[in-house]
């Protein structure tokens, strides 16, 4: 699909998205292994938790969609059946890495696999810590499939102690999940503060598990106690998904006249790190109504169009907005100024090389970019205009889009229906806004 943006209109309006990403595949992961029934309001119907609900179906699962209710039948840890066909992760690593963790707990033999796309992902930084466990696992030269072999009954695996090379929350609830069938308590380290999801609703269903943050030597520390006690359903409503709203965020502030407020949003301190940068940038960015949802921290964002300054992000930070970097690039396009971002080396590593291709597809829409190792440079002001490609990335279609409401001329971004993965509705959304968007089949004049 082409999307095409014609720039210049004002947003303005108050709008609620679907519910968050991550927490959406921790529930229904998570509800599988509760014993009884868990509800779950506003869950993500998306491309990337279709896949997540199919893996789990061919488990055994037992789970009903009406809109966006989800009801899961728990099945406990040892009521989960070895899948007849390899689990088609498609695009979601997210789906990948914590179903070998539920696989791995388990103890059931199964195949991950998923799109060419995500054979390409690293997956050693799983395989390795799960065989230390004592998994028996087999991968491509540490890239899916993967291949997991079942467990002789009654055998544990051993408990974790790892310390991961790079912070990732994909990985530390892969290995936490794992450990659920460990024989003691176990201990993870991580660089930086990764999403602390797994870690707060696993502990509300009864699980000992706690997110230490940072400890005296600088490492961020999470412990878990597995009990073989049977996990509590899940009854929450879930809040809408802040890199989701990050691209609601930058439209608002970039496009002169904006103001919108984005209703129940959540909060979560390890993922409100491009608020504090937009916020640093002068955008006038407010966070109104705070209140907790589903063991988060959740709130409204209220933006209006403001003048943008560069900005620097680096460190810890990165981690806090590891999923933003797309939606600062379209900021920072339209920034007084160069912005830089250094310490990012992870990036290269997600749905698409998001070093490489933002700043080749900013490059297309006449913004000046330079590309490093670990990060990038962007100097701003307004961009052209021109076409732009999504390379299978939904972020960087959404933000290629972001990036056109404003520009001096149109901007068409093909591959546009990469955007269902995680936001189906988008589209609408930013319609509804005022946004003057077309979109066309490929092939089609
Ligand atoms: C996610 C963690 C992040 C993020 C991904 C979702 C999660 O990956 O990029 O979109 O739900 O745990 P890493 O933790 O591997 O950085």
């Amino acid at each position: 699909m082409f999307l095409t943006v014609h720039p210049g209109n004002p947003l303005t309006g108050e709008v609620e998205l679907p519910g968050d990403k991550s927490l959406s595949h921790r529930a229904v992961l998570f509800a599988a292994l509760a014993e009884g029934e868990s509800r779950v309001e506003n869950f993500l119907v998306s491309g990337v938790t279709r896949v997540m609900l199919d893996a789990l179906a061919a488990m055994g699962v037992e789970w009903r969609l009406e809109g966006s209710l989800l009801r899961v039948q728990g099945r406990g840890l040892h009521g989960l059946r070895a899948p007849q066909q390899p689990l088609n992760c498609g695009n979601s690593a997210t789906t990948l890495r914590m179903l070998a963790g539920l696989v791995a707990a388990a103890g059931i033999a199964a195949v991950l696999d998923g799109s060419e796309g995500l054979r390409k992902r690293p997956m050693e930084r799983i395989s390795e810590p799960l065989a230390r466990m004592g998994v028996e696992i087999e991968s491509d030269e540490g890239r899916a499939p993967l291949r997991i072999k079942a467990r002789p009954a009654g055998q544990r695996l051993r408990a974790l102690d790892a310390s991961l090379p790079v912070a990732s929350a994909q990985v530390k609830s892969c290995l936490l999940l794992a450990a659920l069938a460990s024989d003691g308590p176990g201990r993870l380290r991580e660089p930086g503060p990764s999403r602390d999801h797994t870690e707060r609703m696993l502990s509300s269903m009864g699980l000992r598990i706690a997110n230490k943050g940072e400890q005296a030597d600088g490492w961020y520390e999470t412990s878990i106690e597995p009990s073989g006690a049977a996990l509590r359903p899940l009854e929450l409503r879930l809040p809408g998904d802040i890199s989701s709203a990050a691209f609601l965020l930058v439209a608002g502030l970039i496009t002169p006249g904006s103001a919108i407020r984005v209703r129940g949003v959540g909060l979560n301190p390890t993922r409100t790190g491009l608020v504090d940068v937009l916020q640093a940038m002068g955008g006038d960015l407010r966070v109104e109504n705070l209140n907790d949802q589903a063991g988060e921290p959740a709130g409204d964002l209220v933006i209006r169009a403001s003048r943008l300054r560069a900005a620097e992000v680096s460190g810890p930070l990165v981690v806090r907005m590891i999923d933003e970097f797309s939606a600062f690039g379209a900021a920072a396009a339209y920034a007084d100024g160069c912005s830089q971002v250094r310490d990012a080396r992870e990036l290269r590593y997600k749905e698409s090389d998001r070093i490489s291709t933002l700043c080749h597809e900013l490059g297309a829409l006449g913004v000046r970019t330079e590309e490093y190792e670990d990060g990038f440079k962007v100097w701003g002001g307004q961009p052209a205009g021109g076409s732009a490609a999504a390379h299978g990335d939904h972020r960087l279609a959404m933000a290629m889009t972001v990036a056109g409401l404003a520009a001096r001329g149109a901007v068409q971004v093909a591959g546009a229906e990469m955007i269902n993965e995680s936001f189906p509705n988008f589209v609408e959304i930013l319609r509804a806004l005022g946004a003057d968007l077309t979109m066309r089949a490929a092939g089609s004049a």
